[in-house]
């Protein structure tokens, strides 16, 4: 017999369509987001304490690309002293030294306790005591008001958060962030890219905090032909209406 009779009705799925379609749901569901964020963070986590077993491991105070990195930020805060500063991503402290002279307070936070420790040590050594160090994940962490910062810094930290992975997770957190500036703040943000797709990819950091009604002022590709061979870096700065 051929099958020449009416099609089965609309709400009787196959079963391979039916897979899929809880698997799309899986996808997209918040609840699996959290369990890939628990398992990003906590592979970043393992990483970079390894990164930091040796000290200076981004060789930051040597490298041509990460000083330009570190100059472009500076020059687009402005003659010190500025206010309040939060620096997202801190590693062992070699821009927070450079902030801390710029700006009347820093809060400086990084997901490494190796990390921080070194920081530590590095501000003792250069006598600086107007910085805050936290070891903490910024997905986490919360300030203790909120608007409160003029500038948000985010060097070279977004490329660790899984922004595709974790849509809405990513999200969330730049919506956070956003409700951590005060009115007429900035996020300054550095992030490293080596293809035309990882450079769309940094392009859309930026546009999670243009849907949250930042106003983009700057967004340059730098660090062409410097010592990171292959590499260039996205420089944004966006501010908030006020
Ligand atoms: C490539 S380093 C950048 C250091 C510094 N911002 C700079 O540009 O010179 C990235 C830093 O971000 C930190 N990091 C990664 N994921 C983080 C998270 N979820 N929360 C806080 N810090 C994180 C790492 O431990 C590492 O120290």
């Amino acid at each position: 017999m051929t099958g020449t009779g009416p099609p089965p009705p609309q709400w009787i799925m196959r079963p391979d369509s039916l897979l899929a379609s809880v698997l799309r749901r899986l996808k997209h569901s918040f609840a699996l987001e959290r369990v890939r964020v628990v398992f990003v963070d906590w592979r970043i986590r393992r990483k970079m304490e390894r990164t930091f077993a040796r000290a200076d491991p981004f060789d930051y105070s040597r490298s041509a690309f990460d000083q330009d990195r570190h100059a472009a930020i500076l020059g687009v805060l402005g003659p010190p002293p500025l206010g309040r500063v939060l620096e997202v991503g801190c590693a062992e402290g070699t821009f927070t030294v450079e902030l801390a002279r710029h700006c009347a307070e820093v809060v400086a936070i990084d997901i490494s306790a190796t990390a921080v420790a070194r920081a530590r040590e590095r501000l003792k050594a250069g006598g600086i005591d107007n910085v805050t160090l936290v070891v903490a994940n910024i997905r986490s962490w919360r300030p203790v008001r909120l608007f409160e910062f003029d500038v948000v810094v985010l060097a070279d930290v977004f490329p660790y958060l899984g922004h595709r992975t974790a849509p809405a997770e990513f999200a969330a957190l730049v919506k956070r962030v956003t409700t951590w500036l005060r009115p007429g703040g900035r996020v300054v943000i550095t992030s490293w890219f080596a293809s035309d797709e990882e450079r769309r990819a940094r392009e859309a950091h930026a546009a999670c905090f243009l849907r949250q009604g930042l106003r983009l002022e700057r967004e340059e590709i730098r660090g062409a032909g410097l010592d990171r061979p292959g590499l260039r870096y996205l420089f944004t700065v966006l501010r908030v209406h006020g």
